[in-house]
Protein backbone atom coordinates (compact mmCIF):
# COMPACT_ATOMS: atom_id res chain seq x y z
CA UNK A 1 0.00 0.00 0.00
CA UNK A 2 1.70 2.94 -1.25
CA UNK A 3 -1.22 4.93 -2.53
CA UNK A 4 -0.84 7.93 0.78
CA UNK A 5 0.26 11.28 -0.80
CA UNK A 6 0.65 12.66 2.24
CA UNK A 7 0.18 12.37 5.82
CA UNK A 8 -0.49 15.33 8.25
CA UNK A 9 0.59 15.47 11.98
CA UNK A 10 -1.86 17.76 13.67
CA UNK A 11 -0.73 19.41 16.66
CA UNK A 12 -2.47 21.45 19.63
CA UNK A 13 -5.93 22.99 18.82
CA UNK A 14 -5.42 21.29 15.35
CA UNK A 15 -7.49 17.68 15.66
CA UNK A 16 -8.87 16.81 12.47
CA UNK A 17 -8.81 17.92 9.16
CA UNK A 18 -12.08 20.17 8.08
CA UNK A 19 -11.80 18.91 4.40
CA UNK A 20 -10.89 15.55 4.84
CA UNK A 21 -13.30 13.32 2.62
CA UNK A 22 -14.55 9.72 3.08
CA UNK A 23 -12.70 9.29 6.07
CA UNK A 24 -11.65 5.78 7.08
CA UNK A 25 -10.52 5.01 10.54
CA UNK A 26 -7.48 2.93 11.34
CA UNK A 27 -5.30 1.94 14.40
CA UNK A 28 -2.39 0.21 13.39
CA UNK A 29 0.33 -1.16 15.78
CA UNK A 30 4.02 -0.83 15.42
CA UNK A 31 7.38 -2.09 16.60
CA UNK A 32 7.65 1.08 18.66
CA UNK A 33 4.42 0.63 20.18
CA UNK A 34 0.86 2.54 19.72
CA UNK A 35 0.37 5.87 18.02
CA UNK A 36 -0.92 8.73 19.34
CA UNK A 37 -4.74 7.62 18.11
CA UNK A 38 -6.33 6.85 15.38
CA UNK A 39 -5.24 7.62 12.18
CA UNK A 40 -7.92 8.83 9.85
CA UNK A 41 -7.69 8.14 6.18
CA UNK A 42 -9.37 10.01 3.54
CA UNK A 43 -9.06 12.15 0.25
CA UNK A 44 -8.42 15.57 -0.30
CA UNK A 45 -9.08 16.58 -3.95
CA UNK A 46 -8.80 13.14 -4.97
CA UNK A 47 -5.56 12.23 -3.44
CA UNK A 48 -5.77 10.05 -0.25
CA UNK A 49 -4.78 11.81 3.02
CA UNK A 50 -3.64 10.47 6.66
CA UNK A 51 -4.10 12.54 9.41
CA UNK A 52 -3.04 12.04 12.96
CA UNK A 53 -3.58 13.93 16.44
CA UNK A 54 0.01 13.98 17.91
CA UNK A 55 -1.56 14.87 20.88
CA UNK A 56 -4.27 12.37 20.89
CA UNK A 57 -7.89 13.30 19.47
CA UNK A 58 -8.88 14.85 23.47
CA UNK A 59 -5.32 16.27 23.99
CA UNK A 60 -4.28 13.65 26.72
CA UNK A 61 -1.14 13.41 25.72
CA UNK A 62 1.67 16.00 27.10
CA UNK A 63 4.80 16.62 24.64
CA UNK A 64 7.46 14.44 26.35
CA UNK A 65 4.61 11.72 26.79
CA UNK A 66 3.86 11.50 22.85
CA UNK A 67 5.65 8.30 21.01
CA UNK A 68 6.96 9.88 18.22
CA UNK A 69 8.12 6.75 16.74
CA UNK A 70 5.21 5.05 16.73
CA UNK A 71 3.12 7.87 15.13
CA UNK A 72 5.96 7.99 12.10
CA UNK A 73 6.40 3.93 12.25
CA UNK A 74 2.25 4.11 11.79
CA UNK A 75 2.51 6.49 9.15
CA UNK A 76 4.86 5.03 7.43
CA UNK A 77 3.46 1.55 7.25
CA UNK A 78 0.56 2.47 5.84
CA UNK A 79 2.64 3.66 2.73
CA UNK A 80 3.07 7.34 3.61
CA UNK A 81 6.48 8.85 2.63
CA UNK A 82 6.22 12.55 2.79
CA UNK A 83 4.81 13.84 5.90
CA UNK A 84 3.71 17.21 6.97
CA UNK A 85 3.75 18.57 10.24
CA UNK A 86 1.65 20.77 11.86
CA UNK A 87 2.99 22.52 15.32
CA UNK A 88 1.43 25.48 17.24
CA UNK A 89 4.38 27.34 18.39
CA UNK A 90 5.41 30.66 20.21
CA UNK A 91 6.67 34.15 18.08
CA UNK A 92 10.07 34.80 18.77
CA UNK A 93 10.95 37.41 16.29
CA UNK A 94 9.50 40.39 14.98
CA UNK A 95 8.21 38.54 11.30
CA UNK A 96 6.37 35.61 13.64
CA UNK A 97 3.46 37.59 15.40
CA UNK A 98 0.48 35.43 16.60
CA UNK A 99 -1.37 34.33 13.80
CA UNK A 100 1.67 33.69 11.08
CA UNK A 101 2.22 30.28 9.63
CA UNK A 102 5.72 29.67 8.92
CA UNK A 103 7.85 27.04 6.83
CA UNK A 104 10.53 26.78 8.92
CA UNK A 105 14.16 25.87 7.39
CA UNK A 106 16.22 25.36 10.61
CA UNK A 107 15.90 24.10 14.31
CA UNK A 108 17.87 24.35 17.35
CA UNK A 109 17.00 21.10 20.02
CA UNK A 110 16.79 22.22 23.76
CA UNK A 111 14.53 18.93 24.89
CA UNK A 112 15.70 16.29 26.85
CA UNK A 113 14.91 12.51 28.23
CA UNK A 114 12.81 11.68 25.07
CA UNK A 115 13.58 8.96 22.43
CA UNK A 116 15.37 10.53 20.10
CA UNK A 117 16.00 7.64 17.52
CA UNK A 118 15.08 4.39 16.01
CA UNK A 119 18.44 3.10 17.00
CA UNK A 120 17.52 2.87 20.71
CA UNK A 121 17.13 -1.29 21.09
CA UNK A 122 20.44 -3.51 21.61
CA UNK A 123 21.40 -4.59 18.21
CA UNK A 124 19.48 -2.36 16.07
CA UNK A 125 21.82 -0.78 13.47
CA UNK A 126 23.34 2.49 14.53
CA UNK A 127 22.39 4.99 12.14
CA UNK A 128 24.07 9.12 12.61
CA UNK A 129 21.76 10.15 9.42
CA UNK A 130 22.40 13.88 8.01
CA UNK A 131 20.73 16.71 9.65
CA UNK A 132 22.31 19.60 8.67
CA UNK A 133 19.22 20.53 7.02
CA UNK A 134 16.61 19.20 9.17
CA UNK A 135 13.56 19.51 7.00
CA UNK A 136 13.44 17.87 3.63
CA UNK A 137 13.83 21.04 0.76
CA UNK A 138 11.24 19.29 -1.60
CA UNK A 139 8.56 19.17 0.70
CA UNK A 140 9.20 22.50 2.22
CA UNK A 141 9.50 24.14 -1.37
CA UNK A 142 6.01 21.97 -2.56
CA UNK A 143 4.70 23.59 1.01
CA UNK A 144 6.02 27.34 -0.20
CA UNK A 145 4.41 26.49 -3.29
CA UNK A 146 0.59 25.69 -2.10
CA UNK A 147 0.48 28.46 0.13
CA UNK A 148 1.14 30.80 -2.79
CA UNK A 149 -1.17 28.89 -5.16
CA UNK A 150 -3.89 29.00 -2.45
CA UNK A 151 -3.45 32.88 -1.68
CA UNK A 152 -2.24 31.66 1.87
CA UNK A 153 0.41 33.87 3.63
CA UNK A 154 3.28 32.21 4.71
CA UNK A 155 6.82 33.39 5.82
CA UNK A 156 9.06 30.75 4.29
CA UNK A 157 12.29 30.38 6.43
CA UNK A 158 12.61 30.67 10.58
CA UNK A 159 14.31 28.62 12.51
CA UNK A 160 12.46 26.39 15.47
CA UNK A 161 13.13 25.84 18.87
CA UNK A 162 11.85 22.55 20.23
CA UNK A 163 11.86 22.86 24.50
CA UNK A 164 10.86 20.58 27.03
CA UNK A 165 7.28 21.48 28.06
CA UNK A 166 4.54 21.38 29.38
CA UNK A 167 5.26 24.66 30.84
CA UNK A 168 6.09 27.77 28.70
CA UNK A 169 9.23 29.58 28.73
CA UNK A 170 10.94 32.12 30.73
CA UNK A 171 11.31 35.54 30.02
CA UNK A 172 15.09 34.59 30.12
CA UNK A 173 14.62 31.09 28.35
CA UNK A 174 13.05 33.13 25.13
CA UNK A 175 15.99 36.07 25.26
CA UNK A 176 18.70 33.15 25.31
CA UNK A 177 16.69 31.49 22.17
CA UNK A 178 16.44 34.64 20.77
CA UNK A 179 20.27 34.81 20.68
CA UNK A 180 20.77 31.54 19.90
CA UNK A 181 18.86 32.59 16.59
CA UNK A 182 15.73 31.12 17.18
CA UNK A 183 12.78 33.09 15.83
CA UNK A 184 9.82 29.86 16.73
CA UNK A 185 9.60 28.13 20.00
CA UNK A 186 7.23 24.74 20.50
CA UNK A 187 7.31 21.59 22.27
CA UNK A 188 6.99 18.95 19.47
CA UNK A 189 9.29 19.40 16.54
CA UNK A 190 12.06 17.10 18.15
CA UNK A 191 12.55 14.21 17.75
CA UNK A 192 9.84 13.92 15.12
CA UNK A 193 11.99 15.89 12.91
CA UNK A 194 15.25 13.29 13.88
CA UNK A 195 12.90 10.53 13.99
CA UNK A 196 11.31 10.91 10.42
CA UNK A 197 15.32 11.57 8.97
CA UNK A 198 16.71 8.50 10.12
CA UNK A 199 13.20 6.37 8.80
CA UNK A 200 13.72 8.01 5.41
CA UNK A 201 10.71 10.25 5.50
CA UNK A 202 10.58 13.52 3.70
CA UNK A 203 8.95 15.81 6.22
CA UNK A 204 8.74 19.57 6.77
CA UNK A 205 7.20 21.84 9.06
CA UNK A 206 4.26 24.00 9.22
CA UNK A 207 4.02 26.52 11.89
CA UNK A 208 0.90 28.05 13.37
CA UNK A 209 1.80 30.49 15.62
CA UNK A 210 -0.48 30.94 18.59
CA UNK A 211 0.84 33.86 20.72
CA UNK A 212 4.20 35.70 21.56
CA UNK A 213 6.28 33.80 23.34
CA UNK A 214 7.41 35.02 27.04
CA UNK A 215 8.64 38.84 26.76
CA UNK A 216 9.13 38.34 22.81
CA UNK A 217 5.98 40.66 21.91
CA UNK A 218 4.88 44.59 22.62
CA UNK A 219 3.91 43.72 26.44
CA UNK A 220 6.57 42.15 27.63
CA UNK A 221 3.98 41.23 30.91
CA UNK A 222 1.53 39.76 28.63
CA UNK A 223 0.25 36.27 30.23
CA UNK A 224 -0.20 33.57 27.33
CA UNK A 225 -3.63 31.87 28.07
CA UNK A 226 -4.72 28.68 26.47
CA UNK A 227 -7.85 30.13 25.23
CA UNK A 228 -5.55 32.80 23.25
CA UNK A 229 -3.65 30.21 21.60
CA UNK A 230 -6.51 27.93 20.76
CA UNK A 231 -8.37 31.10 19.23
CA UNK A 232 -5.44 32.21 17.53
CA UNK A 233 -4.70 28.61 15.77
CA UNK A 234 -8.02 28.21 14.54
CA UNK A 235 -7.96 31.99 12.83
CA UNK A 236 -4.34 31.09 11.57
CA UNK A 237 -5.96 27.76 10.05
CA UNK A 238 -8.27 29.35 8.06
CA UNK A 239 -6.15 28.85 5.22
CA UNK A 240 -5.26 25.66 5.81
CA UNK A 241 -7.70 23.41 3.71
CA UNK A 242 -7.00 25.47 0.63
CA UNK A 243 -3.25 25.03 1.45
CA UNK A 244 -3.73 21.11 1.86
CA UNK A 245 -5.71 21.24 -1.40
CA UNK A 246 -2.92 22.42 -3.33
CA UNK A 247 -0.10 20.62 -1.73
N1 LIG B 1 6.16 28.07 23.85
C1 LIG B 1 6.25 26.76 23.57
N2 LIG B 1 5.33 26.11 22.89
C2 LIG B 1 4.27 26.78 22.45
C3 LIG B 1 4.11 28.14 22.70
C4 LIG B 1 5.10 28.83 23.43
O1 LIG B 1 5.03 30.04 23.69
N3 LIG B 1 2.92 28.52 22.15
C5 LIG B 1 2.40 27.40 21.55
N4 LIG B 1 3.21 26.35 21.74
Amino acid sequence: MSDIALAVIGGTGLYKLANLQDVETVQPDTRFGAPSGPIRIGTIGGHRVAFLARHGEGHSLPPHKINYRANLAALQGLGATRVLALNTVGGITERFGPRVLACPDQLIDYTWGRISTICEEPGTEVLHVDFGEPYTRSLRAQVVTAAERAGVALVAVGCYGATQGPRLETRAEIARMRRDGCDLVGMTGMPEAGLARELGLDYACLAIVANWAAGAGPDPDEVITLQDVLDNVAAASAGLPALLSAL
